[in-house]
């Protein structure tokens, strides 16, 4: 089944044109990893599929829902608001900046949009964020308040506030890049930890490794436009475009 499908996206930031274009399939259960220069326009694209953004062109289906479309016209149009969240509701994003609450320790950080815009009941949120803390190895540190913790553990809790809205697909925009390099590696755990556990993810990263070894599908961007997509091996083995041949040198 499709869990994502994008058709010839299309963003423009005032006169400069950022997507040009954009399609893409995802898969239940698939790993895309999406790598590129800085610019690219990477970013934009995952803004754009939950609506921190908005497109100018084309159509957004998730799950067999339609997020936006064109108009006999071709002018872009949304669901109803109402309805336009419902299908957001349905994707988690962990950004590179953590954006946890610093004023909440991390167990409200975890249940208050579940209680606050779900509407589920405290009893009930209380042992799925911590079940959800067990996961990503930070249980015991439920009651602390963010400023307490390091950045791979904020991360980490960021990852866990996402999941607590039970969502289908998880984005990720480059989510260890604002970590020193030894926290890196427990962050990827958990993301890895969950591509094992079938999560669909999309996932924006400089980390090559992580990409080759995690993702089913490497989409590399350039300039508004998918330029090469294939398995890992393709892309980091046998890449066919020169853009992409140069970008992976580069990141050598
Ligand atoms: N809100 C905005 N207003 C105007 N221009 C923007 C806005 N957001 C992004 N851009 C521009 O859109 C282009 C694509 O940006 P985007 O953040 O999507 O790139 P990226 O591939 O994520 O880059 P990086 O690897 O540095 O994160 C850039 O030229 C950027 O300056
Ligand atoms: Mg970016």
């Amino acid at each position: 089944m499709n869990m994502l499908r994008l058709n010839n996206i299309h963003k423009k930031f005032n006169h400069l044109e950022v997507l040009k274009g954009i399609s893409l399939e995802v898969s239940q259960g698939e790993v895309v990893a999406i790598i590129g220069p800085s610019g690219s326009g990477k970013s934009t694209l995952l803004r754009c599929l939950n609506r921190l953004e908005v497109i100018d062109q084309g159509t957004i289906e998730i799950e067999g829902e339609i997020l936006a479309t064109e108009d006999t016209e071709g002018k872009c149009q949304y669901v109803s608001e109402q309805k336009a969240r419902e299908i957001c509701f349905k994707m988690g994003m962990v950004f590179q900046q953590f954006n946890l609450f610093p004023h909440m320790t991390v167990i409200d950080n975890i249940i208050e949009a579940p209680m606050l815009v779900k509407g589920i009941k405290k009893d009930i949120i209380i042992p799925e964020a911590e079940e959800l803390l067990k996961k990503v190895g930070l249980f015991e540190k439920k009651d602390s308040y963010p400023s307490r913790l390091s950045g791979g553990q904020k991360q980490r809790v960021a990852i866990a506030r996402a999941l607590a809205m039970k969502p289908d697909i998880m984005l990720f925009d480059e989510p260890t890049s604002a970590l020193d390099p030894e926290l890196t590696g427990e962050v990827l755990k958990a993301m890895r930890q969950l591509a094992l556990e079938h999560m669909t993810m999309i996932v924006v990263t400089h980390e090559m490794a992580f990409a080759r070894e995690v993702a089913q599908r490497v989409i590399f961007m350039d300039n508004g436009d998918i330029v090469e997509e294939g398995t890992p091996e393709q892309i980091f083995n046998n890449p066919q475009q020169p853009r992409t041949q140069a970008f992976l040198k580069s990141m050598l």
